[in-house]
């Protein structure tokens, strides 16, 4: 590895992140790296969005007392993230816009937009790219996100799943765009398969394997199918009550027990039945 890609990573050092007086991520400490794709698991209420919301950039440091915190309920976080060797909290927005693309778990759109200029605002922080550019990055990302029969539909006409898939290709064209200037990009995808039909769920999370090494980006996914994350995610985060309980790759990391430990329920691991290099897993009730 070259001095220069010793950057390429996200580092989070006792990051915590509080609601108020409640504490929802506790003291993560971790790496994350370009060329691999992580994906997050935990129940509802686990604290994921919360995790990735404060890798984004998107909370500020502590600086009002627990008390006034828990009378106002804002959120907010404690330790760093480092990324790319520079602390997350001291760029502007438009700095992070252009390292890092994130795909919330809820996307709110009001404006009256078509498919093709939703995905191209992920191109909006790029305002020297040439428009030539532009248009091959959003070609490739209608493609990426099966959509393109849909683009010049009404985004507020399509149904919750093509929403999605709509949000989706805007990442794709952010990350093309921060790869062509950066060389490598960082995307954080909180439950990008949650409304998809199961041809689509492959379709993403296969898109996404391929581009992780393709285009040189770092990905970390929240979902809750632990078969997906098991086929197609190198490495495994397991976060119980705000608490990392397992992170490793999946054939270490999804064991029975961290995986009935973390959903609380009994739950099984099993060779998949096509491809033994990897595991499938099951209710056990
Ligand atoms: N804006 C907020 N204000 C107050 N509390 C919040 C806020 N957002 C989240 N919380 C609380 O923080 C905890 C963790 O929430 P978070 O959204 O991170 O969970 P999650 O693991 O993403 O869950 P899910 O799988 O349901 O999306 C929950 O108890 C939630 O009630
Ligand atoms: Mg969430």
């Amino acid at each position: 590895m070259s001095r220069a890609q010793t950057h390429l990573r996200i580092s989070a050092l006792d990051l915590s992140v509080n609601h108020g007086a409640q504490s929802v991520v506790k003291d993560f400490s971790f790496e994350m790296r370009i060329g691999e794709c992580i994906a997050v698991l935990g129940a509802n209420g686990a604290g994921k969005s919360s995790l990735l919301t404060a890798l984004s950039g998107e909370y500020s440091k502590a600086r009002i007392s627990l008390f006034n915190a828990a009378l106002n309920r804002a959120a907010f976080m404690k330790g760093a993230v480092i990324m790319n060797g520079a602390p997350l909290l001291a760029m502007s927005p438009n700095q992070r816009a252009r390292l890092r693309a994130v795909l919330p778990q809820h996307s709110t759109l009001t404006f009256n937009l078509v498919v093709e200029e939703v995905v191209q605002m992920g191109a909006y922080p790029f305002s020297e790219a040439k428009p030539e550019q532009v248009s091959q990055w959003i070609g490739a990302s209608l493609l990426d996100a099966d959509l393109a029969g849909l683009r010049c539909s009404k985004y507020s006409e399509l149904s919750g799943g093509e929403q999605q898939r709509v949000q989706f290709a805007r990442v794709l064209v952010q990350a093309r765009a921060i790869a062509y200037f950066q060389g490598h990009a960082w995307i954080f995808l909180d439950e990008p398969t949650s409304s998809l039909d199961p041809r689509h769920q492959q379709l993403l999370m296969a898109k996404i394997h391929s581009l992780v090494k393709t285009l040189n980006f770092g990905v970390m996914i929240i979902m809750h199918d632990l078969n997906l994350a098991a086929y197609w995610c190198d490495r495994v985060m397991l976060m119980k009550d705000g608490v990392l309980i397992a992170d490793d790759c999946p054939a270490k990391g999804l064991t029975a027990e961290n995986l009935s430990n973390c959903f609380d329920m009994p739950m099984q691991v099993m060779t998949h039945p096509i491809n033994p290099n990897k595991l499938i897993v099951v209710a056990d009730q």
